[in-house]
């Protein structure tokens, strides 16, 4: 019988502390669609100077707030996003700025560590003397970290560059900026400098920072005036919404500091996966709290085996879409002893393959 459960499905899985149910409840609160919520509005103006933009907008989710930040860079229509065939806009938000906004998509493969080659960004720029025949460039969009690469953190030289390109051809740069924290974090930037080229971001409350809810959008003040609008339309505005807001604040004081230690269990996680021959995993492109893995066919072991075989150990983890490769993410409420647990229990579904420690 399973007493523990270690969640490695994801970073959104955490609960919230004590400390964040009880800011939460004593909240000071008022009407933020009516622009009075006291506890909403420091929260934003807390969290803009943070990320040194101008002004910020909470947002119930990431989807939400990379949808707002996309549509109000491309209000007129007919326009076109440059961004990564594997970014979460892209392959994980329903297609929304095309089905909502009518944004066109213009995809460029995103390398193994997430980044877009910076020529090919540059040449699917639309040339606007041909206009006749091709929509109208006004966005390119990044992802950092970059989830389905595992994670990799977008350098601040390669973020500068892209900020380059956009202002060379006047277009405008959103970070989807779900995990810049940890970007932040395991490269050594300030969070303000990282996305500094950048108009607009998104970042998650409710990931790595383990807030319960919400996403947050960062621009200048009039960018924020028309998120806000935005927001209102698609029902994201909220009335007593400081109740999440003060989890939001604990979040960002307690959790920013615990994100190194996250990328530590993951390097340890991922090296001891890596001594298990029948997986395969590059434990040198683990650079923040996501690891992938894939099982080798080799292993006759399939991917459903290996979730239900760890499920029945209370342990959880995703199968990336169809293939065969294991996603897990760590977050503040796994410990140690919980991946060594985790290795100890994938350890008795290979025994024929290990190869010490
Ligand atoms: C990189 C990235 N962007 C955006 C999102 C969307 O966030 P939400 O699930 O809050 O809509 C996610 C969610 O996993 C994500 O990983």
């Amino acid at each position: 019988m399973v007493t523990k459960i270690v969640d490695l499905r994801s970073d959104t899985v955490t609960k919230p502390t004590e400390a964040m149910r009880a800011a939460a409840a004593s909240a000071i609160v008022d009407d933020d669609v009516l622009g009075s919520d006291p506890t909403a509005s420091l929260f934003e103006a807390e969290i803009a100077a943070l990320v040194g933009k101008e002004a910020a907008c909470f947002v119930p989710s990431g989807t939400m707030a990379n949808l707002i930040c996309v549509l109000v860079h491309c209000e007129v229509r007919g326009s076109e996003v440059i961004l990564g065939d594997k970014c979460h806009i892209n392959v994980y938000e329903n297609g929304g700025i095309s089905t909502i906004g009518g944004v066109h998509s213009r995809t460029v493969p995103n390398n193994p560590d997430g980044t877009m080659d910076l020529d090919l960004i540059e040449a699917a720029i639309r040339d606007p003397h041909e206009e006749l025949y091709y929509p109208t460039t006004r966005l390119i969009c990044l992802e950092n970290t970059h989830a389905n690469s595992g994670g990799r953190c977008i350098s601040l030289e390669y973020t500068d560059k892209v900020g380059e390109i956009a202002k060379r051809h006047a277009l405008k740069l959103h970070i989807d900026g779900a995990r810049i924290f940890n970007a932040s974090v395991a490269l050594g930037v300030p969070v303000d400098r990282l996305v500094q080229a950048a108009d607009s971001v998104s970042v998650c409350l409710s990931k790595g920072l383990g807030a319960p809810v919400g996403s947050v959008i960062l621009g200048s003040k009039s960018f924020i005036v028309k998120a806000k609008r935005l927001r209102k339309t698609l029902g994201g505005a909220m009335r007593q919404v400081g109740i999440l807001c003060a989890a939001a604040r604990v979040a960002l004081n307690d959790n920013v500091s615990k994100l190194a230690e996250d990328h530590r269990k993951a390097k340890i996680l991922a090296e001891g996966l890596s001594r298990i021959k029948g997986l395969k995993v590059n434990s040198a492109s683990v650079e923040t709290n996501i690891v992938f893995f894939e099982i080798l066919e080799s292993s006759n072991i399939s991917v459903e085996k290996f979730c239900n075989f760890l499920k029945e150990h209370g342990i959880l983890v995703m199968a990336v879409d169809t293939c065969s490769s294991i996603r897990v993410v760590l977050h503040h409420q796994i410990s140690e002893s919980d991946i060594h647990y985790t290795l100890s229990c994938i350890q008795l579904l290979f025994p024929q393959y290990l190869v010490g420690n």
